[in-house]
């Protein structure tokens, strides 16, 4: 049987400063962590036996995601020591993974047509490995493989003249061979043990490494723009559902899910957007695009295009805020000072953007 391994370890320095407190894949996507579509993506291609690999964040993913009952699948936690990169994380699961052939998935990766097809096809043809691709408009910003006779044979991290158009997705299929391979590597220049050098190691060995074109979007959700690009597709999949409160004097258009619990008066609410239970939006507008989660409060303010998590507040402001991603119980609000100034409490490596 074919097992999973999501990597959900990682330093996650782009997403910083969320990722001092947090791990980046339990970031909200349309308010539901990032990590929970791979563990659906496993379960729906008949996956039950999933290892994580959990770093500094260990105690929070395990939290979150329990023993994997949920979507009637089994977890194993696997620890790593410090984001040695991709492949370490492969060479730590051996004991866990046996000869059995699995799927690595990138903990912070979404694809919006799962992962079904790609099992299915691997099991059959049975290569060494199989890497699934996107068309990217960009290539030189990844890691770009190169074809022949509808083989892999050569990876290149983020080349200067691309050969083809074809960016490795943080999705891999491999069967026992690769753990020779990530045993042979040498750290990079990053000092991290690479996947895409494993993977030459197999093609270099003469093994077959097939690719396969994905279907549908693919998003590694691993800094801001994507994050929100992330949001931005799942959002519009939503189908309008209303279960909290709102007020006759709101307007609720297009696709909005309203939890229960939360509540909504005199506000303006422009989906796609999804308000999460407990949050309260008061003489405020909601625009396309914005994921608020629980516990949240709008008010006597204008919010688009962003993410806004547990807790945080955002009251009174006189611009709208937009294409923005709030951590947890952060305050916003608009003060009384004199001389006319602004007034920050900021965490290390916060972003703070005001109009001129
Ligand atoms: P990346 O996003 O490539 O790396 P990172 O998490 O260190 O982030 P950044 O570049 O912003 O510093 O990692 C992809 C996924 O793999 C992500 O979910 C973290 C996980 N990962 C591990 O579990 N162990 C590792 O050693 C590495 C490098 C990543």
């Amino acid at each position: 049987m074919t097992k999973g391994l999501i990597l959900s370890g990682g330093k996650g320095t782009r997403l910083r400063p969320l990722t001092y407190t947090s791990a980046k894949q339990l970031v909200p996507v349309a308010n539901k962590p990032v990590l929970f579509y791979g563990i659906e993506a496993l379960a729906e291609a008949g996956i039950t036996e999933i290892g994580i690999v959990v770093g500094d964040t260990a105690a929070e993913i395990r939290q979150a995601v329990g023993d994997g009952s949920r979507w009637g699948v089994r977890v194993t936690y696997i620890e790593q020591d410090a984001p040695r990169g991709l492949a370490h994380a492969v060479l730590i699961s051996e004991a866990f993974l046996g000869r059995a052939p699995f799927v690595m998935y990138l903990g912070d990766n979404l694809l919006n047509k799962g992962i079904a097809p790609f099992v299915r096809e691997f099991e059959r043809e049975r290569p060494a490995a199989q890497i699934l691709l996107a068309r990217v408009p960009d290539p030189q910003m990844f890691g770009v493989a190169e074809l022949e006779d509808g083989r892999v044979v050569r990876l290149v991290e983020k080349p200067t003249a691309p050969k083809s158009d074809l960016a490795l997705v943080g999705v891999y299929l491999f069967g026992p061979d690769i753990f020779d391979a990530v045993k042979r590597i040498k750290p990079s220049f990053r000092d991290e043990l690479e996947i895409t050098d494993a993977i030459q190691d197999l093609i270099d060995r003469g093994l077959e490494v097939r690719p396969h074109i994905v279907d549908g979007w693919w998003k590694d959700t691993g800094k801001l723009e994507d994050m929100l690009e992330a949001n931005r597709l799942i959002l519009d999949t939503l189908v309008r559902r209303i279960d909290g409160q709102v007020d006759d004097a709101s307007r609720i258009e297009g696709k909005v899910v309203v939890e229960a619990g939360a509540v909504v008066e005199h506000s303006v609410i422009r989906g796609p957007v999804i308000i999460g239970a407990g949050a309260r939006i008061v003489h405020a507008y909601v625009g396309p695009f914005t994921a608020i989660m629980n516990d949240v409060e709008i008010r006597g303010s204008e919010v688009e295009h962003s993410i806004i998590l547990e807790g945080s507040s955002v009251c009174d402001l006189e611009n709208r805020v937009v294409d923005s991603l709030i951590g947890k119980n952060v305050r916003i609000s608009r003060v009384n000072l004199k001389p006319s100034a602004y007034r920050f409490m900021l965490g290390d490596n916060s972003e703070v953007g005001i109009r001129w």
